[in-house]
């Protein structure tokens, strides 16, 4: 059949979105990826719904210019924004609230899912909305971390002040027993072994990626535009060094030899 070699636009606020990314490149590595982190605006968790809507608008529209066949709303806080928008100009939008919701459904036992993320997404009661929808049995339990991102940008994993932190967020779902917590919120996959020790091996973590993919899949499945060349770009609204580092630490300096810099 023949390959359809446009590629996969992928959107966050910063580089967190890599995760993401990270996930989808080993499910899909034939695919060429087209990722866009408006580190120039980071953070979007703090800002309004509107605002919001207006930044990925902007992105979407570049993506569109770039004639990719399908774009990833990697960014927790966008995707709380865009839940209900199934395709944008005719490119069709994945969002990461579903499949995460999906995911902690599937895994919880007792019955008690904790849901964290940036303010913009927790006020928005996304996760929780899409849980209740699966199974209105469950009880969810959300708390917004605003320190996480940058702590997660600072390259902070690991360190004492990240401990002290995670502790002040997450003691209440801890004492409530949560056995299934969300990491809603791209950047909060780099600071997993933080929130791993404090809320104990009982409590399993949960990220979009692995079903975000199956989901990717069945839409290859139904339209047979799959690619065969494996490519990556990797733009942003801002380039520093540090940045590049933080990507180049992320996805391995072979994979992103620089950041592109683009104006929406
Ligand atoms: N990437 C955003 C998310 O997943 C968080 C970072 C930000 O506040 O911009 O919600």
């Amino acid at each position: 059949m023949k390959k359809d070699q446009r590629p996969i636009g992928i959107f966050d606020s910063g580089l967190g979105g890599l995760t993401v990314l990270k996930t989808l490149r080993r499910f899909f590595p034939q695919e060429t990826f087209l990722y866009v982190g408006d580190v120039a605006r980071l953070p979007y968790g703090n800002k309004s719904p509107d605002t919001i809507r207006r930044y990925g608008e902007q992105i979407l529209s570049f993506l569109k210019g770039q004639d990719v066949k399908m774009a990833v709303v990697a960014c927790n806080t966008a995707s709380t924004v865009f839940l209900q928008d199934q395709s944008y100009q005719g490119i069709p939008l994945f969002n990461v609230i579903g499949p995460g919701s999906q995911a902690a459904v599937s895994t919880t036992k007792t019955k008690r899912i904790g849901v964290i993320g940036t303010s913009t997404t927790i006020l928005g009661h996304s996760y929780q909305k899409k849980i209740l929808e699966l199974d209105p049995t469950l009880t969810v339990l959300e708390k917004s971390c605003p320190l996480f991102v940058p702590l997660a940008e600072e390259g902070l994993g690991g360190d004492p002040i990240t401990q002290l932190v995670v502790e002040k967020y997450l003691a209440e779902l801890k004492q409530q027993q949560v056995d299934t917590l969300i990491l809603g919120c791209t950047h909060y996959p780099l600071l997993k072994a933080d929130i791993a020790r404090f809320m104990g091996v009982q409590t399993h973590l949960i990220e979009s990626g692995e079903v975000l993919a199956g989901l990717i899949e069945e839409h290859f499945k139904l339209h047979g535009n799959r690619g065969d060349q494996g490519l990556l770009r990797v733009c942003t609204t801002d380039v520093t060094e540090h940045f590049l580092k933080l990507a180049q630490s992320l996805m391995g300096a072979d994979q992103v030899k620089e950041l592109e810099r683009i104006v929406l």
